[in-house]
């Protein structure tokens, strides 16, 4: 018995050689347990050596896989080819970013926006070693888990109109992460945060579209972190104005 196939359609991009993407077309055996990564990884070891893709976990852990399938932005090790059948799958580079090469997208922007959010824990002042740690109740630290299981996949950037549109909005997983440190409650930097963030580029740019949150393999919810980010930060500017006396507080 033949072995049934399906047919990646690959978006290749070589700067060195060529002067504009296009895509090739390769015929995969479509296999009941293989995602859509082991079908790049047999095109790589089997038929053709030149394509180039990230990878690095295979489990949904490392975020490094994400590429757009047949228009969606997805985790390729957690798509099964089977779903994609009878094909053919459009496989490319995740949307709004620039290409370095194949599927490869250059992430310097959004490293660059993530820093700006500070994601780490800000104190004014750190207790001494001899007080022990910072304790939190388990609701204290069930404020906070679900920001923190963000794994930077930046499927939630391919996926936003506002970031295609606007390149200079700062974006879901950068807010929703300044989040995950705003709802610590070892935490002390909301106002530095908020600072970066009520500029033009920052929370008021959503939209509301929601397709951040459709897309996040982890459960996120950066939409939600954005809405709630906004209504913490217009309360806060509110009482800036009307009890002017806890300003610095
Ligand atoms: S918020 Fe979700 S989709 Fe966005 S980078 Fe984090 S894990 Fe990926
Ligand atoms: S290879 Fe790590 S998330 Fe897919």
């Amino acid at each position: 018995m033949t072995e049934e196939t399906i047919t990646l359609e690959i978006f290749r991009y070589r700067p060195e050689r060529e002067e504009a993407p296009a895509f090739q077309a390769y015929e995969v055996p479509c296999r009941k347990d293989w995602v859509i990564l082991d079908a790049l990884n047999y095109i790589k070891d089997e038929l053709d050596g030149s394509l180039s893709f990230r990878w690095s976990c295979r489990m949904g852990v490392c975020g490094s896989c994400g590429m757009m399938v047949n228009g969606t932005p997805v985790l390729t090790c957690g798509a099964f080819l089977s779903s994609y059948r009878p094909g053919p799958i459009r496989v490319e580079p995740l949307a709004n970013f620039p290409v370095v090469r194949d599927l490869v997208i250059l992430m310097t922007d959004f490293m660059e926006k993530l820093n700006r959010v500070h994601p780490w824990l800000i104190r004014h002042e750190e207790q001494p070693v001899s007080a022990g740690e910072y304790l939190q109740t388990p609701a204290q630290l069930a404020e906070y888990k679900p920001y923190s299981m963000c794994i930077n996949c930046l499927l939630c950037y391919a996926a936003c109109p506002v970031y295609g549109l606007e390149p200079t909005f700062i974006g879901p997983a950068a807010i929703a992460l300044a989040q995950r440190y705003n709802l610590d409650s070892r935490d002390e930097g909301f106002r530095q945060r908020t600072d970066v963030l009520s500029q033009d580029d920052g929370i008021w740019e959503c939209t509301f579209v929601g397709e951040c949150s459709t897309v996040c393999p982890k459960g996120v919810d950066p939409a939600g972190a954005i809405q709630r980010y906004k209504l913490t930060a217009a309360v806060a500017w509110w009482k800036h104005f009307l009890l002017p006396w806890q300003r610095g507080t």
